[in-house]
């Protein structure tokens, strides 16, 4: 018998429903209700997990309680939102998605798990892999955008980074996909909303990147609180059971969302706590978190019949696996290291910090006004996020010291020590207060030229921050306008965990740079952009809307049978504005000029089971050194079911120096190329394919390749 099974075999029922219950911590609140006291219940066997809580100290008397004072000894798994860094904070993930960099993903995970792991957490609640197509919906910012091409590699790099070669590594940390799933799709972009979508659309869109993270062997999963066509995911058994468990084989811990269980009653699928708690037990989900739903009332359930103690057993037992996976009874005290750290290693997840942020901007503009040139005397820094250095941290900011990013005024004036520079807020943030726009022009009075930090508060994206209106907030306009009408040089960095609608700002900057939330180096890595030290590689992981009136707005849509014509009275667009977005997905500018030529396929034919060479030749035709990501799409033109206008199937990346040209080779598998076929099933349909690569998604700079799929 296995040393759980023996240790099952002891426990009594509300030690059992102890382990499937998780508790919450007072160091961050990230639900309602209060946080619980955890001693006693640590101490009485009625709590085996818990979150919210870190800290060397903290975690290892809290452990001492769960090995040594309570019945059974059974340690504590203690879990964490450590979504974008624990105390050295990398770039939100949307826009650490703009890097379109696996390794660069993987390593920033690695150093969050490795801080993290010091302070006690074994389990973090990321990667977050909900497909995200509506900026109106706050958590866009907690994802890697709209593409599950992208996810999924995004998934793989973030699981493999927090998890490193062993889950009982004393830095690794046990990952948690979430929310599963088509969180993102919520109506109307609203948090917690109700989706209903396709069984086709779900299985082409929504679950590649879990199937990808479970692929890569992700330690947990978290179902997502909406529902879906009227089943709330955390109830939803033939995806919890039959697609996670029984068609991709996860074995790995169903944690739920924080009172997800409770609020099954606000769904109105169950009429009591009993019921919720039998529901999503016999769902799949293993822990309750924060609910106390499986502590209180399972006992009920288990006395209606409504479910049975081997159902419990299966829970508890996947539970105990995963402490034993993560080496906690082994050694309850490997992670939460008290030693002082040597001070090379701080100093090189700052300098990650600082490589993630520099790689994550996207330069959207630019008529040459950057690089700045090294002769400016003055400079104006001017907006509500012109020296805001928490607010760099963006949402789900872990242990992140408030004071600690380098906001984009030190930045600047770091690396700028020869130039003035004139910092003036203008407005604030949100507020409708205008007083200060005057000052804010006289600043720029004697200057050469402006940079105009705009853009949203941390708070304004992640959980329950939605927008209706995903516009600049405040009376930021009405500063940019002034700015602008001075008729000088304006450089305009957005800061934001969304794309923003701002036509205004495209249309009179001068140049444009996306800078999301760059967390802990944000300042020194908009400095080393603005002034030509880093050229920009970053490319947009979502497409970008003119207007909200747009979305959800995405590349990869389907076809319609009268595409948009501006000649044609009847054919899909609107009577006020363009249908193209502002930006496309992949856009990214750089200091230089790249061209894509001879594009090729190793083969003009393709079967199943086979890859086959897909290249292009890319030439930097400018003056200086950059780095471009090419993509590589392909389009299914005519198949069983409507395919969309093009799919991304590969991105990769060339560094070329002035002059050089050099071939980006993909490596195409026939199995990327495959549609789901009525029964959802994937198939490669014979017939003809178009691959495309380009340097984004923009339909009119794409190069095609043909190619023919044969049954076999
Ligand atoms: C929150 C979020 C989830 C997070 C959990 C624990 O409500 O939905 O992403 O991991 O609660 O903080």
């Amino acid at each position: 018998m296995s040393p759980i099974d023996a240790l099952l075999q002891i426990m009594t029922l509300e030690e059992k429903l102890g382990q499937l219950n998780m508790a919450t911590g007072d160091h961050a609140v990230t639900g309602p209700g209060l946080a619980d006291d955890l001693t006693e219940g640590v101490r009485a066997g009625r709590i085996g997990s818990i979150l919210n809580l870190w800290g060397a100290e903290k975690i290892a008397a809290l452990q001492k309680i769960a090995v040594k004072e309570s019945r059974l000894g059974i340690p504590l798994l203690v879990g964490f939102d450590v979504l974008h860094g624990q105390r050295t904070i990398f770039p939100i993930p949307l826009g650490e998605a703009a890097a379109f960099d696996s390794s660069l993903w993987e390593r920033t995970a690695r150093a969050a798990a490795v801080e993290a792991a010091q302070d006690g957490i074994a389990l973090t609640f990321a990667p977050m892999l909900d497909i995200a197509r509506d900026p109106r919906w706050g958590r866009i910012a907690e994802s890697a955008g709209e593409d599950p091409y992208v996810a999924s590699r995004f998934a793989e790099a973030k699981v493999q980074g927090f998890q490193a070669a062993s889950l009982a590594d004393a830095g690794s940390v046990a990952a948690t996909a979430k929310h599963f799933c088509a969180y993102g799709a919520a109506f109307a972009g609203l948090d917690y909303g109700p989706v209903d979508m396709s069984e086709r659309l779900l299985h082409e869109v929504y679950l590649p990147p879990f199937a990808a993270a479970i692929g890569a062997g992700c330690a947990a999963i978290m179902p997502s609180y909406n529902e879906l066509c009227g089943v709330p995911m955390t109830i939803h058994a033939p995806l919890l059971q039959g697609f996670l468990r029984e068609r991709h084989g996860f074995d790995g811990v169903i944690v739920s969302d924080y009172r997800a269980i409770p609020e099954l009653l606000e769904h109105g699928v169950a009429a009591d706590l009993a019921e919720a708690a039998a529901l999503a037990l016999v769902a799949g989900v293993d822990i309750d978190m924060v609910g106390k739903a499986y502590l209180e009332s399972l006992p009920v359930a288990l006395a209606r019949g409504l479910v049975t103690i081997e159902a419990i057993d299966a829970a508890v037992r996947r539970v105990l696996r995963l402490k034993d996976r993560l080496g906690l009874f082994e050694d309850p005290g490997r992670r939460g290291s008290v030693r002082t750290e040597a001070v090379a290693e701080v100093e090189a997840r700052k300098a990650l910090a600082r490589e993630a942020a520099r790689r994550s901007i996207v330069l959207l503009t630019n008529d040459n006004v950057i690089p700045l040139a090294s002769d400016l005397r003055r400079i104006a820094l001017v907006g509500p996020l012109a020296d805001a250095p928490a607010e760099m941290r963006g949402p789900w900011y872990a242990a992140g010291d408030p004071a600690g990013p380098i906001g984009i005024r030190e930045g600047l004036a770091a690396a700028l020590p020869g130039c003035e520079i004139a910092c003036a807020r203008g407005v604030g943030i949100s507020d409708g207060d205008t007083s200060g726009i005057a000052a804010a022009l006289e600043a720029c009075a004697g200057a050469d030229l402006v940079v105009l930090a705009l853009g949203e508060a941390a708070a304004m994206s992640g959980e329950a921050a939605c927008r209706a209106d995903p516009g600049l907030p405040g009376r930021q306009e009405d500063l940019a306008r002034a700015v602008l009408d001075l008729g000088k040089p304006v450089v305009a960095l957005i800061s934001s965990g969304r794309p923003l609608t701002i036509p205004l700002i495209v249309e009179r900057a001068s140049a444009v740079v996306a800078t999301w939330f760059l967390g802990a180096e944000a300042g020194h890595a908009i400095a080393e952009v603005l002034t030509g030290r880093f050229a920009p590689v970053g490319r947009l992981p979502v497409t970008w809307p003119r207007h909200v009136g747009q979305v959800p707005i995405f590349y990869a849509a389907r076809p319609s049978g009268r595409p948009a014509d501006s000649d044609n009275q009847y054919s899909s667009k609107y009577l006020d504005m363009p249908t193209e977005p502002q930006f496309w997905f992949g856009h990214g500018l750089s200091y230089t000029r790249f061209t894509l030529s001879s594009p090729r396929a190793g083969a003009t034919v393709i079967r199943p089971g086979e890859s086959i060479p897909v290249m292009v030749d890319v030439t930097n035709a400018g003056p200086r050194a950059g780095e471009e990501t090419v993509f590589l799409f392909a389009r299914d033109v005519v198949a069983s079911v409507a395919r969309p206008v093009r799919e991304l199937v590969g991105f990769s990346r060339i560094a070329l120096s002035p002059g050089e040209t050099g071939t980006v080779t993909f490596s195409l598998d026939a199995a990327s190329l495959c549609c789901l076929g009525p029964d959802l099933e994937p198939r490669l349909e014979p017939g003809d394919f178009v691959l495309f690569v380009g340097q984004s998604a923009d339909p009119a700079r794409l190069l095609a390749i043909p190619l023919r799929a044969i049954a076999g």
